[in-house]
């Protein structure tokens, strides 16, 4: 099979959150099973070009771009360069556009920062398709990602379908229904078409594609409509779509028969190479399930960096996390309280909007404290020291599309405690409902009191057997969280779409 995946994030380098993860772990995957897999990527201008290897000019091309300027649709193109090489072993390509005409993905960050994200995304959407349709790729499936990339099934039958080449269907993976990436008709002028074809043509269509405010459009459901095949992160969180509030007002969409029977929810999996404490080069000492003595050594080593008390006997509670509302906030605040009141020891590395909250609360509440460490900021070198000398890992999402960070703090033998939602409800079940498979602890309310229930009996339990506490976090750690199995999930859906 050929997979050409269109995306906003690709890690280790072009990564904010979990996408970034996904792209990279599912695209391995499908390479090592034989499959031909390109991964098309903006150039940033903050990609670290050292780490692209092979980095080689393909070619150049004028990108069709328009805009609304007066009422009346202006058509214009953007000259736009393609450049090829490997990030990690993966075959990229990465668009860039005349930087002299216009500011897209300049900057030091990956979104926004000094460009209009919609633009240049819309634009990106475009930019992809145009190429293929000029190198004359076929690809069997072209595998959009997130709002960024939604125009793609909805541009595909006009820009490259209408070419004559029409091997390739068009799936789409949601990784968060939060944003849904809402934009005016004239708007979408940047890609080149006009917003109308898709708003205000006919009626029938007029609905498929109309935003929540009726005078936008939603891209991330016109990609529903459009695609041939969408799924997202975790069985729990489609249901949650399609039964829940997970979806907010795209739950009708995705709800439609036509729509419900293309949908489905495909749990995540983690780069176990990546994360994996035999090998890691970012921890001090490397563990197995068979012999724990360096996570021992782990979490010494990073209790006497931190100036913390150094010692086996307080349990390391870590939450690894971006700080936006989604992950809890008030939740995670409240946690760092109560650990300390419990005796334990509380480490917070994250950053996103809840920022300076965090910052006075270190100032005013913990500057000498011995036990509470709240590092406002992102480091994936600390990140991976943290999972390896954490005894718990909180993951306390108000809701969580799947969540990668309770599988890596298994992968660690840390026991996670999270709210039960999402792909944590899938990942994680309570020690003290099932006994056989449980592999943490689970709560369900959004108080602080919810919260309790499940901190509280990991802390008891920690304290009072240590025996048991050692066999889940060896349990735990055997635990497959591989790519392996969801990747076989996604080439089914790939084989299915291509047979037709
Ligand atoms: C988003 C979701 C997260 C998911 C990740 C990868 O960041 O919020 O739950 O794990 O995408 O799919």
């Amino acid at each position: 099979l050929h997979v050409v995946h269109m995306t906003a994030e690709m890690a280790p380098i072009a990564k904010v959150g979990g996408l970034g993860d996904v792209v990279t772990g599912l695209a391995r995957a499908c390479l090592t099973r034989g499959h031909n897999v390109e991964v098309m990527l903006p150039f940033y201008e903050s990609l670290p070009e050292d780490q692209i290897d092979g980095l080689q000019h393909d070619r150049d091309f004028d990108c069709p771009k328009g805009r609304v300027w007066d009422g009346r649709m202006q058509s214009g193109s953007l000259r736009t360069s393609v450049f090829r090489g490997k990030i990690d072993g993966i075959p990229v390509l990465l668009l860039r556009p005349d930087w002299g005409s216009c500011n897209i993905f300049r900057g030091g960050r990956i979104y926004g920062g000094s460009y209009n994200e919609l633009e240049a995304y819309l634009y990106f959407s475009r930019a992809c398709l145009e190429y293929l349709k000029i190198s004359g790729r076929q690809p069997e499936v072209i595998h959009a990602h997130e709002w960024q990339l939604s125009a793609v099934p909805m541009l595909y039958w006009d820009v490259y379908h209408a070419s004559g080449l029409s091997r390739p269907r068009v799936m789409l993976t949601i990784h968060n229904m939060d944003n849904s990436g809402e934009c005016r008709q004239d708007e979408f002028a940047y890609t080149g078409m006009p917003g109308e074809a898709f708003a205000t043509v006919d009626k029938a269509l007029d609905e498929r594609t109309i935003g929540h405010n009726p005078e936008r459009l939603c891209l991330m459901k016109g990609g529903i409509i459009y695609s041939n095949a969408v799924t997202t992160v975790s069985p729990t969180y489609a249901r949650e779509a399609l039964e829940g509030g997970a979806a907010g007002w795209l739950r009708s969409t995705l709800a439609k028969p036509d729509v419900a029977g293309k949908f489905k929810g495909l749990l995540n999996g983690i780069d176990t190479a990546l994360w994996d404490p035999a090998t890691d080069p970012l921890i001090p000492a490397p563990f197995t399930p068979e012999r724990l003595e360096g996570k021992a050594l782990c979490k010494r080593y990073l209790q006497q960096g931190l100036g913390l008390d150094v010692t086996p006997d307080k349990p390391i509670v870590a939450c690894i996390t971006r700080l936006v509302p989604q992950k809890g906030i008030h939740l995670i605040r409240h946690a760092v309280y109560r650990t300390a009141e419990l005796g334990g020891q509380f480490l917070l590395l994250g950053s996103g909007h809840a920022d300076g909250d965090f910052r006075s609360m270190a100032a005013h509440d913990f500057s000498d404290s011995p036990d509470v460490r709240l590092m406002v900021m992102y480091s994936e070198e600390l990140a991976h020291l943290m999972y390896a000398a954490a005894d718990m890992v909180l993951v306390p999402s108000l809701f969580e599309p799947c969540g990668l960070t309770q599988l890596v703090a298994m992968r660690y033998g840390a026991v996670p405690i999270v709210r039960s939602t999402g792909g944590l409800a899938d990942t994680v079940t309570d020690v003290d409902s099932d006994s056989e498979v449980g592999n943490g602890y689970s709560f369900g309310g959004m108080d602080n009191a919810s919260l309790n229930t499940a901190l509280d009996r990991a802390m008891q339990t920690f304290r009072e057997d240590r025996q048991r506490w050692t066999e889940l976090s060896r349990q735990n750690m055997r635990i497959d969280w591989s790519w392996d199995k969801s990747a076989r999930s996604y080439v089914d859906i790939y084989n299915h779409l291509a047979s037709y």
